[in-house]
């Protein structure tokens, strides 16, 4: 059946929220039996299934060979089922029925790392989620089957390592050279929670008590020698589990939990009840190898991916337009975790700084969606920023408004009802409302339309009445998909300095939530309000959404003045770069004059560098030439942008002067004890060591050699590295040549080899070349793609010049080999509808000549949609 040739049934490959169906089976109870050969692997299955509702049994399956099917004891011929591509369809079935399907499946040549997949010579891993499962074997693969799954595995001996979910109840002999392991998993869950692995791998070892005294073995795999890189994320491991049992009252539910990492994995990380599946990249952390923010991100990932056992895994999605119900929440608890790891306002600032660098833009674009979408071709393409980052600004701005207390009794009753079950963002909303006693049910808004909302705040003061009146609006674009937009909640957590004195005002006010005093919230959902505060005895500088309260737009009409003021004055962190933020970039794009900035940080930072040096250098957060291009929507011009911001930074530089020497010298990050302060330090060392580069001082080319080769730490290696060779420094090759001696073993550090070369400024098609054409270029493992690719596209210049052939061979690469990681690379170009012309019109011919040639179903939604076709 050619189903592509087909008109009709393409059209029909648009899944649609309001078709959702209850499963017309469940499932009891499955067995798995998975035997792993070097060219084959074979799967039989056993499902005890009874009937739900009206419909065919179907089960999902894709690229299997099917060898036999046996419904109730008697096996079955081809006139009993259809068989197509996606699926197998009994017809007739009773209301009970015990399946046992054998089939067999190609590990060994499985390059889209998805199902189950060999990773290196050494390893099988699964990759389950979201639709993964049916290519081990036919299944109702969708999330709200639950089972209760039993896995033997079975594989040669020279793979010691066999893994499944649950625990180990059986293991033995399977004749000459072979051995099986059998596990059980008594918690019921669907198949895209399934995992398994078979493998020569290491192990550490670690052990956990939790609150309600389950003793759980704790085990991190990994290749030998990476097992000492493996005790961060372990450290990691159980603080997370701590966290969540004082934070939201969740224990671990199991008497294991394992780790397993691969450096052969498209995403992240991936939570499989019990035996999560690791990119090495999230879990492997070393000082000595792993840069700082990479140490951060390791343990965020460990968090989230443990959180997700309850949120995800106790409670997962009905289907997944819920995806957002789960990430959201989890990346919205992860968040909260890693507050507590290092400076709670720079991990903000983080946060924020990826929802405004990637979630704004794609929210502004032709990929634009709603939190929780409403139709999908390929669920793939929809673990995007919007899911994630907005779904977790949502749940922020709920725990906001409820405060800690509430939130808690929401979230309890969220678990209370809804442990073991599939539900919807409304059942979230719904037993958040339950538990709190606080209505909610507007946030679901949220959920359901896409756009950034633009919030416009104007402020009044009455010096004769001492009164401070605040006027709101907001607006929404116009989405021809999503005509009724309607007024989101938008809280606005906000406070008013006296412009004379610093102070911060108690705030009096009746509209404001919670009767706070000091902290203002106000709850603002209407399409235009107000609201008046009274003993206002100066004219007061306003901060309005403080830590980034809601993720809106602001619109405020600050004066260059005020903005220094509150770097200098405000006490919220994240509203001191906020201000920080925006003075730049009006400097940058709108040609305001740089000293009053300066004059600012300069009085700012002697303080800070003492109390949060990690904050301290986020004030130098110049945005990135990707960030300012995402703010223009026609005539985008990256050379005119790389000019200004080279410009800007060197008058930054030529007017620090001295500062950024006398800093550099001054700071030691071993005077530090704890590690975000050191990272701090660190972090403003290179920035000084950067701008001191840009003096023209051949100095800072000394002193980043002598940072080079003295440091054992790899944020200051890097961070030297990066100096001299985007700087053409006369040392660079050097340094290159050490840097991969040193790590040539070392693959997440050979990646940052890749890294900055591939982002040097001046990188050029033959940059590229030389790097692609390495022998340790590798395009069968997404972190070396990345680092070349993702490292190309830090410069937007680059990238729309000789970077959009780059993307688009690619694509057209991996839409045969990996699609998943093919359609996300591709989206690099998303915004080729901003440019100015004729730029605008090459990518457009470029990207509508790459329809012709693609055919996965992953990189041709997308790119039909960055085309609006
Ligand atoms: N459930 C996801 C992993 C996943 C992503 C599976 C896409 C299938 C497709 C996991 O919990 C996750 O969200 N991982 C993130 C990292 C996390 C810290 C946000 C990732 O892999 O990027
Ligand atoms: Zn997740």
């Amino acid at each position: 059946m050619n189903i592509a040739a087909n008109p009709v049934v393409q059209a029909e490959q648009t899944v649609y929220l309001k078709d959702y169906e209850k499963p017309s089976f469940s499932v009891d109870s499955v067995h798995l039996d998975i035997q792993v050969y070097t060219d084959q692997t074979k799967v039989n299955s056993s499902l005890v299934m009874k009937r739900q509702n009206v419909g065919d049994l179907v089960l999902l399956g894709r690229d299997l060979e099917l060898i036999s099917l046996t419904l109730n004891g008697t096996r079955l011929s081809a006139a009993d089922y259809q068989l197509d591509s996606e699926q197998l369809i009994i017809n007739n079935a009773p209301d009970d029925v015990i399946l046992n399907i054998e089939v067999i499946i190609h590990p060994e040549s499985n390059t889209q790392l998805e199902g189950l997949y060999q990773a290196g010579s050494d390893l099988f891993v699964t990759q389950n989620e979201p639709e993964g499962f049916r290519k081990i074997t036919f299944y109702p693969d969708r999330p709200d089957v639950l089972s209760v799954f039993t896995t033997r595995v079975e594989a040669d001996t020279q793979f010691p390592v066999l893994l499944a979910n649950g625990n180990l109840i059986e293991a033995g002999e399977a004749g000459t050279g072979r051995h099986y392991k059998i596990w059980q998993d008594p918690t019921k869950k669907p198949a895209y929670l399934f995992a398994c692995v078979v493998g020569d791998l290491a192990v550490l070892k670690d052990q956990y008590v939790t609150s309600e005294g389950r003793h759980v073995a704790l085990e991190i795999y990994a290749v030998e020698k990476d097992i000492p890189k493996c005790h961060i994320a372990m450290q990691a491991l159980k603080h997370s589990m701590r966290w969540d049992e004082e934070h939201y009252g969740r224990a671990y539910d199991l008497d294991n939990y394992m780790i397993v990492a691969t450096s052969a994995f498209n995403m992240g990380a991936m939570e499989n009840k019990g035996l999560n599946i690791f990119n090495t990249s999230c879990v492997l952390a070393d000082e000595e190898f792993t840069t700082d923010a990479a140490i951060m991100r390791v343990q965020s990932v460990i968090a989230h991916e443990y959180f997700h056992n309850w949120t995800g895994n106790r409670i997962t999605c009905r289907d997944w337009f819920q995806l957002c119900l789960k990430e959201g929440l989890t990346v919205f608890r992860d968040q909260s975790f890693s507050e507590d790891l290092q400076s709670a306002a720079v991990q903000r600032i983080d946060d924020v700084a990826v929802l405004k660098g990637h979630q704004f833009p794609e929210d502004s674009g032709p990929l634009s969606h709603p939190p929780r979408p409403d139709h999908f071709v390929e669920i793939n393409n929809f673990y995007t920023a919007t899911v994630y980052e907005k779904g977790a600004e949502i749940n922020r701005m709920m725990a906001t408004l409820l405060g800690k207390e509430k939130f808690r009794q929401g979230t309890d009753e969220y678990f209370k009802r809804h442990d073991g079950q599939a539900v919807t963002v409304e059942d979230w909303v719904a037993a958040l409302t339950a538990g709190s006693g606080v209505d909610l049910s507007k946030f679901l808004i949220w959920y359901n339309q896409p756009g950034t909302p633009k919030l416009e705040a104007q402020g009044e003061y009455n010096a004769e009445q001492q009164t401070c009146r605040l006027n709101f609006k907001q607006f929404l674009k116009a989405h021809p998909k999503y005509p009724n937009l309607q007024a989101v909640p938008i809280p606005v957590a906000l406070a008013l300095f006296n412009s004379e004195t610093g102070e911060q005002y108690s705030l009096q006010c009746a509209a404001l939530f919670e009767n706070a005093v000091k902290d203002g919230l106000y709850l603002f959902d209407q399409d235009e309000a107000s609201i008046e505060f009274s003993g206002i005895t100066a004219k007061p500088v306003v901060s309005l959404l403080r830590n980034f309260s809601a993720p809106v737009n602001l619109d405020f009409n600050y004066s260059d003045e005020e903005l220094a003021f509150l770097i200098q004055y405000e006490t919220n962190g994240f509203n001191q770069w906020q201000a920080a933020q925006t003075l730049l970039e009006r400097i940058l794009l709108n040609g305001h004059e740089a000293h009053v900035y300066i004059a600012a940080i300069k009085n700012t930072l002697p303080q800070l560098v003492e109390k949060d040096p990690l904050l301290a250098s986020r004030l130098f957060d110049v945005p990135n030439e990707g960030y300012l291009g995402s703010r223009i929507d026609q005539d985008y011009s990256p050379v005119t942008i790389q000019e200004q911001r080279n410009a800007l930074l060197n008058t930054l530089a030529r007017e620090l002067g001295s500062f950024c020497k006398d800093t550099y010298l001054a700071l030691d990050p071993l005077m530090q004890t704890e590690f975000s302060q050191a990272m701090g330090v660190r972090a403003l060392k290179n920035i000084m060591l950067n701008m001191l580069a840009r003096q023209g001082n051949t100095l800072a080319f000394d002193l980043a050699e002598e940072q080079y080769i003295t440091t054992g730490n790899m944020s200051e290696r890097l961070g030297a590295l990066k100096v001299l060779v985007w700087n053409d420094a006369p040392q660079a090759q050097a340094v290159l040549a050490d840097f991969y001696d040193r790590f040539k073993d070392e693959a997440l550090a050979l990646d940052q080899w890749f890294m900055v070369q591939a982002s040097h400024p001046k990188a050029t098609a033959a940059t590229i070349e030389y790097l692609t054409s390495h022998p340790d270029y590798d395009l069968g493992t997404p972190n070396r793609i990345r680092a070349v690719s993702g490292g190309l596209n830090a410069n937007p210049v680059n990238t729309w010049g000789f970077g959009v052939q780059h993307f688009i061979d690619l694509a057209k690469y991996l839409d045969k080999k990996n699609p998943i990681v093919g359609a996300r690379l591709l989206q690099a170009l998303s915004r080729w509808y901003t440019l100015a012309e004729p730029q605008r019109t090459e990518v457009k011919n470029a990207l509508e000549a790459l329809t012709t040639e693609v055919s996965s179903k992953n990189v041709v939604e997308t790119l039909k949609s960055m085309l609006g076709i």
